[in-house]
């Protein structure tokens, strides 16, 4: 049995086994679900009731197309805002309270921006799990939580589920901070390597901006709109 399996409920336990085989050298430990689990304990670092100001910009630089899919999107901020834009949106995180959180969010809302979002526990480094294809696939600090070998996997998945001149948005950490469970520093450089045009992947625009939290000044980020090409 797989320690700490008990404590879980099923789909948790599902999501537990799936990880483990991705997170082998995961940056936060064996057990990221249990790290998270303890994270949502409180309202999260990186929960500022909003979506990164970077990203609302890319959004409205680069309007997303519908279906949406926002990975890793904790309790739902930036998944809630796409909608009141008027997007169809599938929100997932592996943490059963964060999206608990989500929905509560979603039953204050006017029932016509409540119908078109989804928000479900799932594994986000396994979005072909959904069976559902979409036009734009979101990810505000999820990619940087992986090590490069874990972002190729990411990446192929992605474009798995993403369609043809659908967009990919990134915005992620720029800064690497000298202490266990925290994301990695993505470089513009590393995204210009990963997303090439050999690769199948325009992008569109790549630059250094700000990430926000609630517990310390911003911190220097990476923010992207790639587009996915027809193959
Ligand atoms: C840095 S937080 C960002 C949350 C949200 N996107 C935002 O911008 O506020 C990363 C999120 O990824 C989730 N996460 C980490 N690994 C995951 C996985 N394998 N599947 C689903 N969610 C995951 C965490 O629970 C957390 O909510």
């Amino acid at each position: 049995m797989l320690l700490g399996l008990h404590t879980f409920t099923p789909s948790q336990a599902l999501i537990q086994q799936n990880t483990i085989w991705n997170f082998i050298m995961s940056r936060f430990g064996s057990d990221p679900l249990t790290f998270f689990n303890s994270v949502y304990q409180n309202i999260a670092p990186w929960d500022i009731g909003a979506p990164q100001p970077a990203m609302a910009a890319l959004i409205e630089k680069y309007p997303p197309m519908d279906p949406i899919l926002d990975l890793g999107c904790g309790s739902g901020d930036l998944a809630i805002y796409l909608a009141k834009l008027g997007h169809q949106v599938v929100g997932i995180d592996f943490v059963e309270s964060a999206i608990k959180s989500a929905k509560d969010k979603v039953a204050a809302l006017p029932d016509e921006i409540a119908r078109s979002l989804r928000f479900q526990v799932a594994d986000a480094l396994r979005p072909s799990l959904l069976h559902q294809q979409f036009g734009a696939v979101f990810d505000s600090g999820f990619y940087h939580l992986f090590d490069p070998d874990q972002c190729e996997k990411l990446i192929d998945e992605v474009a798995s589920v993403l369609r043809p001149h659908g967009y990919y948005y990134l915005h992620e950490f720029a800064i690497e901070f000298p202490v266990p469970n925290v994301p990695r520093k993505i470089s513009v450089d590393e995204i210009q390597t990963r997303f090439s045009v050999e690769k199948g992947w325009c992008i569109k625009e790549v630059r250094t901006v700000e990430f926000l939290s609630r517990v310390a000044p911003p911190v220097p980020a990476t923010c992207a709109c790639i587009e996915r090409l027809p193959v």
